[in-house]
């Protein structure tokens, strides 16, 4: 047989084999290394995962049992890319009820919510853009604009959430066109802090200033233990090009992995193009569970449980900090009302990371808070976690704590 040219691009790398790109992770886990250094006793506040009581509400066994029997093997074939219909549906109706304007084709089924994240990065950034993002903010999102070759732009987060004012200033002195703004707009991943009503609207007006996106991406919000909920920023300006990103990870089973992103459907069947090459398509059995648990139609009840337990724990944590720490000259903490974190700061100078080093001995663990920055300095503050220690374990981690902190203060 003739010896044919074989009809291969070549590999633009082809006298460079050992070069790596290089790719971002999450800080949390490439930096810290907390999980290796934590024993079985260690009261772990840096944990951002759903308690194992949380999960142990759900019924998982029965609900993957029903569904194999039910549907049997087609249960666990491909799915669509776009995602289960019938999951769509549920995503784009509580999308609905919650104010949004949104069609079955709008809504994308992502493997959680931080597959959505690299989609939205795959669809709207080219290398050299800039994304405006909280500063402290969700470290793996920061990640993933680099690894899309973007660069951020980090803006202060205080008690209103992201700085929108800040932000305005830093573009104009920096002669900056920005091409996305990504916000946790709910309880926010690692402050806990919530984006009020006036500042949603000053940065859809901001976004829509320079021409850019904004994202919010809210895996929290169902989350509220007090205070009156504030409307998605997609439900307070329906017609801006606000795209929104959800999971099923923190009220229902974060190791299904499933999300959803909800944009116009143009955006949509492109997002579905990136992902035919990432995974073809979320997981089929993962999928059709969660519909399982939405046919029962105990969801706002299960949410409700949620509501009780993560309630309890934050104010377990509360009390025991105003406690233990109350006495503590420089250390201060916020008063989320909602999600899992409080964001402790430490007198001005002391770092988190050697802080981390002696509350492992003392058998505590958290995270500091340059984990959660590319260069901004967050490091004499650290992200506190409720979600999985119990109430008794809430009292005694904070203790633990105080221990760690006495030794270096
Ligand atoms: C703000 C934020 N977005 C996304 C995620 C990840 O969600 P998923 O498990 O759905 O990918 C997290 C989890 O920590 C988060 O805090």
């Amino acid at each position: 047989m003739a010896m044919t040219t074989p009809m291969v691009s070549r590999d633009p790398q082809s006298n460079d084999r050992d070069r790596l790109n290089a790719v971002h992770g999450s800080f949390i886990d490439e930096t810290i290394g907390i999980v290796a250094r934590q024993t079985r006793d260690t009261v772990s506040f840096a944990v951002g995962a759903p308690a194992h009581e949380a999960l142990d509400l759900v019924g998982a066994a029965d609900l993957v049992s029903t569904v194999i029997h039910r549907e049997g093997a087609s249960a666990l074939g491909y799915a669509i890319t776009e995602g289960e219909p019938e999951l769509r549906d549920i995503v784009a109706h509580d999308a609905r009820a919650r104010g949004l304007n949104v069609k079955h084709e709008d809504v994308l089924v992502s493997a959680g919510a931080l597959q959505a994240v690299d989609l939205v990065c795959r669809v709207f950034l080219k290398p050299g853009d800039v994304v405006v993002a909280e500063s402290p903010g969700f470290a793996n999102a920061l990640s993933a604009f680099r690894n899309h070759g973007a660069r951020v732009l980090e803006v202060p987060v205080d008690s209103e959430g992201l700085d929108v004012a800040a932000a305005a200033r830093l573009l104009r002195a920096g002669g900056i066109r920005p091409r996305m703004f990504f916000v946790v707009p709910n309880f926010q991943n690692p402050t806990g802090e919530t984006l009020s009503h006036a500042r949603r609207d000053a940065l859809v007006a901001l976004a829509a200033s320079h021409g850019a996106i904004v994202v919010e991406d809210d895996p929290y919000g169902l989350l509220r233990y007090r205070g009156k909920e504030i409307p998605a920023i997609a439900a307070l300006h329906p017609h801006s090009g606000v795209v929104s990103i959800g999971t099923f990870s923190k009220t229902f089973l974060p190791g299904l992995r499933v999300g959803w992103v909800i944009s116009d459907h143009e955006v949509i069947k492109r997002m579905a193009a990136a992902k035919q090459t990432m995974d073809s398509s979320t997981g089929t059995l993962g999928q059709r569970v969660v519909v399982e648990f939405h046919r029962r139609g105990g969801v706002a009840a299960h949410v409700d449980k949620l509501r009780a337990l993560y309630g309890a724990k934050q104010a377990r944590g509360r009390a025991a900090l105003q406690r233990v720490f109350g006495d503590a000259k420089g250390v201060s903490w916020n008063d989320p009302q909602g999600g899992f974190y409080f964001w402790l700061k430490l007198p001005q100078g002391m770092s988190a990371r050697t802080l981390l080093g002696l509350a492992l001995e003392e058998g505590v663990a958290f995270v500091p808070g340059d984990a959660f920055a590319i260069e901004q300095d967050h490091g004499s503050a650290l992200r506190f976690s409720i979600s999985a220690p119990t109430l008794d374990r809430i009292d005694e981690g904070v203790t633990r704590l105080r221990r760690a902190y006495d030794r270096l203060a």
